[in-house]
């Protein structure tokens, strides 16, 4: 810089700062009321949004991905570059190096232009950071497997009924829908097996939460029931154990008194006279309960699933295994126990409740619907 722009610079300087705000107050005065609009619109959106809370946390638990939030993603992603005894570059000197850049910039960029043809440079290495950093964030973002979706329940009765569809889906085949136990049948290493029942007296008088949570938590394998808990390689998290144990303690142990509010939760609905059954009211709950443990993917079941109203009505090898209306279809001949060409009886080891089935008749005969609406 030539000494005549030096002093040219110097002069507006000093006629900017005659005119000009003054730092303290003004410019500190809007900023003020920006940071406080920040603030209000903060704590609103903490109060009336709010973040959705992760399951507990689980030490135990080796298969939970801890992520950064994502606008720390990019450094994570870099981390993946700097593998092993490397991780040190990665995570402390590059870092560390971009912040030191940041700091002494003034005395580095001398370069007094403002306008961005002036300042090509600059602005070019500054976008290539910035671009790096969006395509690192997105790479992470892209090879981020989904984390398996955890369920939280926070009141009795979200918990109960949470122990009631994992109960269904991992415990029914040995245990019976009600824990009534008996001859197992259609589970490898155990078929023909008999097992006590769990929902008595004298299971539930003599074992407290805990005993119940650690049978789940490790099995008992010599008995043949596996683990459950994560941490013994099996599917359950911390969370979901206390849920099946508080569907058992409330479901199964008379001492246990359910919170008014929990009342319906795991009941299946009842039907007046003249109502006509839903698949989302009242058929769901009674797959859930007695069907889901084997109509679901992996298990041994003819291709029928029953998980969403969509497969009960049209899958199986036998499809379609109900046919609105008629109560000759396979699914009312098998609940009868009838063996036919699909199959033998259903659910196997011991038939559903006369009024359960009852509820599947007239629900097939008003033609099977989804949901009724009046
Ligand atoms: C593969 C079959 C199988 C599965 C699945 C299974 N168990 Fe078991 N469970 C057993 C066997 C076998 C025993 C031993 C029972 C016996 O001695 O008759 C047992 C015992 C138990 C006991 C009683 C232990 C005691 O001594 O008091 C409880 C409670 C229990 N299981 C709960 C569960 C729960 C809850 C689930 C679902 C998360 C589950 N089980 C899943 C096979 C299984
Ligand atoms: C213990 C496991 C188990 C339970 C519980 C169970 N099923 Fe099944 N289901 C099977 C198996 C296995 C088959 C294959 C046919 C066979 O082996 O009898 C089957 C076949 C069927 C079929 C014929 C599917 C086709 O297209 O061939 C229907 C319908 C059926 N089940 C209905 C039900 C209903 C309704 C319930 C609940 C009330 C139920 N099942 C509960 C194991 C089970």
């Amino acid at each position: 810089m030539t000494e005549d722009q030096k002093q040219a610079y110097k002069e507006k300087y000093l006629r900017a700062k005659h005119n000009g705000e003054h730092f303290f107050p003004d410019t500190i005065y809007k900023d003020l009321i920006v940071a406080f609009a920040i603030f209000l619109l903060l704590v609103g959106l903490a109060l009336f949004v709010g973040v959705a809370s992760e399951p507990r946390a689980d030490p135990s638990d080796t298969s939970y991905v801890p992520r950064p939030e994502w606008y720390f993603l990019f450094l994570f992603e870099m981390l993946k570059f700097f593998p092993g005894n490397l991780e040190w570059l990665g995570t402390t000197i590059i870092p560390a190096a971009a912040v030191l850049a940041l700091l002494l910039l003034p005395f580095f960029d001398r370069n007094p232009a403002r306008h961005w043809k002036k300042r090509k440079f600059a602005l070019g290495f500054m976008g290539i950071v910035v671009l790096g950093m969006v395509a690192l964030t997105v790479r992470a973002a892209v090879t981020t497997p989904v984390q398996q979706e955890s369920t939280v329940a926070t009141t009795v009765a979200e918990k109960i009924a949470a122990g009631q569809d994992l109960y269904s889906v991992q415990c029914v085949e040995c245990h019976g829908a009600e824990g009534e136990g008996g001859v197992v049948s259609g589970v490898e290493g155990l078929e023909g097996v008999t097992i006590k029942a769990i929902h008595t007296q004298d299971e539930m008088y003599t074992r407290n939460d805990d005993t119940l949570f650690n049978i789940v938590d490790y099995g008992q394998p010599n008995l043949g029931m596996p683990p459950f808990g994560k941490g013994y390689g099996g599917e359950l998290s911390r969370s979901d154990i206390e849920y099946i144990v508080t569907f058992m303690r409330y479901s199964w142990d008379d001492r246990a008194e359910l919170p008014k509010e929990a009342a319906q939760a795991s009941a299946i609905p009842a039907l007046g006279p003249d109502e006509i059954p839903s698949y989302d009211t009242h058929i769901a709950p009674l797959v859930k309960r007695y069907c889901v443990s084997c109509h679901r993917s992996g298990k041994e079941n003819n291709n029928y699933l029953m998980t969403s109203y969509d497969q009960v009505m049209n899958s199986g090898d036998h499809e379609p295994n109900i046919v609105p209306g008629d109560l000759n279809s396979n699914l009312i001949r098998m609940l009868h126990r009838e063996d036919i060409e699909a199959g033998g009886p259903m659910p196997p080891t011991k038939a559903l409740k006369p009024e359960y089935i009852q509820l599947f008749e007239r629900w097939i005969k008003a033609g099977a619907p989804q949901t009724t609406t009046k």
